[in-house]
């Protein structure tokens, strides 16, 4: 069988930063290690005045382009995954296109444009039609362009204002390709769940605890789903597990849910079983709320031992290095998520090729979505090639006066005129509005 995958990343941060220990909490009045112990954040990004997820897609699709030397024939298919979109029938992808054709000899008059939606997901399932639509041989040879980017914002006050982030994760789903050969088994966790959602508003709605526990929830059944067509996973089995990363605090409570579902029946309980005992299970309980009381007390200890915290410090926390200084980019953070983990591996030679990752994608909503990548000769290649280290350095700094501005600037019900903070260069640009209200771009050298 032809194997079908990621070929190519690239991320693209919004240029400005938002110090959440440093600037936030002390405007919020708040405990600055709530962002840095309890929710795992140091710095979130915003777009500058002439950013939005038009440029910062477009800008990381040109920067995929043109490190692997494509013109736009090549690729037959263009899918963006938002929940930042601004128009409910014309698709973000024909911006995007719009702006690539701008710079590029021919077009995309023959590619297949489309936009996902179901929340953070949606990058995950844009890759899925990528793959479908090689696998069933109607791609004629080209390659995919996946492009997730969003402007994570949340009402002002809104406890999701901690978690803000911008960003565009570009990637390119070819056969054979040179990051990672994505599994056939895919597991499901989907239900009808009102956590988080944007009825015709910029803003989410958001019930936050809630939205972690359907997250977990669902995570949980997908896993089950996932194990079902593929085999029993062992915590040994995957290099690394980039999950929907929202906060890093949320991916350590799904780390540790994961990691107690792995050993159930393997020779890590049994070791730990002289020190914390064995797992409760279901059906020594005679009520649901005993056996969950159980649990949480089983986890609580289980989270302390050297046999999880090594497992959790290899596989699970260097898939956070770029979250804490970006925050949630939505539809991109799982794809940020496996960049940070390959990166991790590539600043310390090690040496991936043939091991297997576990993605742990998640949409409010809501659904979970987990499938195993096996990751390809070259990968090392292709992610030494990232530049987020140097972006992210770039940022400027908002104060927090400048925060309210720039959010106000973002603001779709609002109309303000802000002057930029940083300067673009060789980068697509927000320049207005068009008769229809369409918004206008152009390249600037
Ligand atoms: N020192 C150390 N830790 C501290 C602390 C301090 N001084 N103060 C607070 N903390 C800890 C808290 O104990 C808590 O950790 P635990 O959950 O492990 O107990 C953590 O920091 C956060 O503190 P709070 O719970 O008090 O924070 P909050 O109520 O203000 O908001 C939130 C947290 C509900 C997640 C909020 O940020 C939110 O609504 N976010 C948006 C929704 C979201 O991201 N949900 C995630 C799942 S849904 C999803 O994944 C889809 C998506 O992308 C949105």
């Amino acid at each position: 069988m032809t194997a079908v995958g990621i070929d190519a990343i690239e991320i693209w941060t919004g240029k400005l930063q938002l110090d959440l220990p440093g600037t936030f909490a002390p405007a919020k009045g708040e405990d600055p290690e709530k962002y840095t112990k309890g929710l795992g954040l140091e710095t979130s990004s915003f777009p500058d005045a002439y950013e939005d997820i038009v440029t910062m897609g477009a800008n990381a699709a040109k920067r995929l382009m043109d490190r692997k030397g494509l013109d736009p024939q090549d690729i037959g298919r263009i899918d963006v995954a938002t929940e930042s979109a601004f128009d409910n029938s014309k698709p973000v992808s024909t911006y995007i296109a719009g702006c690539l054709e701008q710079v590029y000899d021919g077009d995309f008059h023959h590619a297949n444009k489309g936009e996902r939606k179901f929340a953070c997901v949606a990058g995950t399932q844009s890759i899925d039609d990528a793959y479908n639509w090689i696998k069933a041989g109607r791609n004629r040879g080209r390659a995919a362009l996946v492009i997730a980017t969003d402007t994570a914002l949340y009402a002002r006050g809104d406890p999701g204002e901690a978690t803000q982030g911008a960003g565009a994760v570009a990637m390119l789903i070819t056969e054979e390709p040179s990051v990672v050969e994505l599994s056939t088994e895919q597991g499901y966790g989907s239900a009808d769940e009102t956590d988080f959602l944007k009825p015709n508003q910029q803003f989410p709605s958001v019930d936050g605890k809630r939205s972690m526990q359907v997250y977990l929830a669902r995570m949980r059944e997908a896993l089950t789903d996932f194990e079902s067509v593929a085999w029993d996973t062992h915590p040994s089995d995957f290099a690394y597990i980039p999950f929907h990363t929202p906060f890093p605090g949320m991916v350590r409570k799904a780390g540790l849910l994961g990691y107690r579902h792995m050993i159930r029946d393997t020779e890590i309980e049994d070791a730990l079983e002289g020190r914390i005992g064995r797992q409760p299970r279901e059906e020594d309980f005679e009520d649901w709320e005993s056996y969950e009381e159980a649990i949480r007390a089983y986890m609580d200890e289980l989270k302390e031992t050297e046999e999880y915290r090594s497992w959790y410090a290899d596989a699970i926390d260097p898939t956070l290095n770029i979250a804490r200084r970006v925050g949630n980019w939505y539809t991109g953070s799982v794809h940020v998520a496996r960049a940070s983990a390959l990166r991790h591996a590539a600043d310390n030679d090690v040496d991936l090729a043939g091991q297997k990752l576990l993605v742990a994608s998640y949409g409010s909503g809501a659904q979970a979505e987990i499938h195993a990548e096996t990751v390809a000769e070259g990968w090392d290649e292709e992610v030494g090639a990232l530049t987020i280290d140097e972006q992210l350095e770039r940022r400027y700094d908002l104060s927090y006066d400048e925060y309210e501005q720039v959010h106000d600037r973002h603001n779709h019900d609002m109309d303000v005129e802000l002057e930029e903070f940083t300067q673009p260069e060789g980068e697509f640009v927000f320049t207005g509005w068009g008769r229809m209200s369409e918004r206008k771009y152009d390249y600037v050298e």
